[in-house]
């Protein structure tokens, strides 16, 4: 069975007063959960702040992106042995809003995740179309690419590693959430992927989340789906109630 994983994406939200607060709140509200992942990603700087809090609970930390190189003259990154230091696990890779807003490539994506996963981190690797490919027939074809670049020159060792989370950009902060059984159908087409160019033992033991305006609501009705497996969860994640009620889905 796949041991599902319930991730908070902090993004640019979160001194650290307001770190402290929210993981103070979150702590009692999840902590008898042992049948699921519970991660959460701040911003860099309030990383170990979060780490000191969250030590020897079921909570893991994320960084929210990383740099490929481990040090060096460049200005403004920071790397996944970095983010090691400061008490990370995970790290998410290829979020939508790095790749609208801040360059990343399928290729840079690529090196980020090898980078990641040398220094033994998880890597949350998003994937996900835009609207105008969904309305142009194009899902698959660019979540396929995604996925094929994202992934190349990746060892099946390292691959199983990966957390792969589907986030469709029209659904992301938009309120609008794919239904249930959109998001299951690219999930399944991601895990037809893994399956014919990894092996049917990946696709089968990949952990695939979905993401874009997860909410209390819709979180039992995405869970029930057979190939969806988590979630990354955004705007709900800031306020622990929320969270909490997403992390304890299963009641
Ligand atoms: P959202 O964000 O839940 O606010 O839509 C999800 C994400 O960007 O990871």
């Amino acid at each position: 069975m796949r041991r599902p994983v319930i991730a908070g994406n902090w993004k640019l939200f979160k001194s650290s007063v307001e770190a402290r607060e929210l993981v103070g709140s979150l702590l009692p509200l999840v902590n008898r959960t042992d049948t699921v992942d519970v991660v959460v990603a701040p911003v860099f700087t309030v990383l170990a702040t979060v780490r000191d809090l969250v030590q020897g609970t079921n909570i893991r930390l994320a960084a929210q992106d990383c740099f490929w190189e481990e040090e060096g003259a460049f200005t403004g990154e920071v790397s996944p042995k970095m983010l090691v230091d400061a008490g990370c696990s995970h790290v998410i890779i290829g979020h939508s809003e790095r790749r609208q807003y801040f360059g990343d490539t399928d290729d840079t994506v690529n090196k980020k995740l090898k980078a990641a996963l040398a220094a033994d981190l998880i890597p949350l690797f998003c994937v996900g179309e835009t609207l105008e490919e969904r309305e142009a027939d194009k899902t698959f074809e660019v979540i396929g690419r995604q996925l094929k670049k994202g992934l190349a020159g990746i060892h099946d060792d390292l691959v199983s590693r990966i957390v792969i989370a589907y986030e469709p950009v029209w659904a992301i902060g938009t309120g609008k959430t794919a239904s249930n059984q959109q998001a299951q159908e690219v999930h399944a087409f991601i895990r037809s992927v893994l399956c014919e160019t990894r092996s049917r033992t990946i696709a089968e033991s990949t952990r695939i989340l979905y993401g874009g305006s997860v909410k209390p609501e819709n979180i039992r009705g995405l869970m029930s789906q057979t190939d969806i497996d988590g979630a990354l969860v955004g705007g709900a994640s800031l306020k622990a109630e929320s969270f909490a009620s997403i992390v304890n889905y299963g009641g």
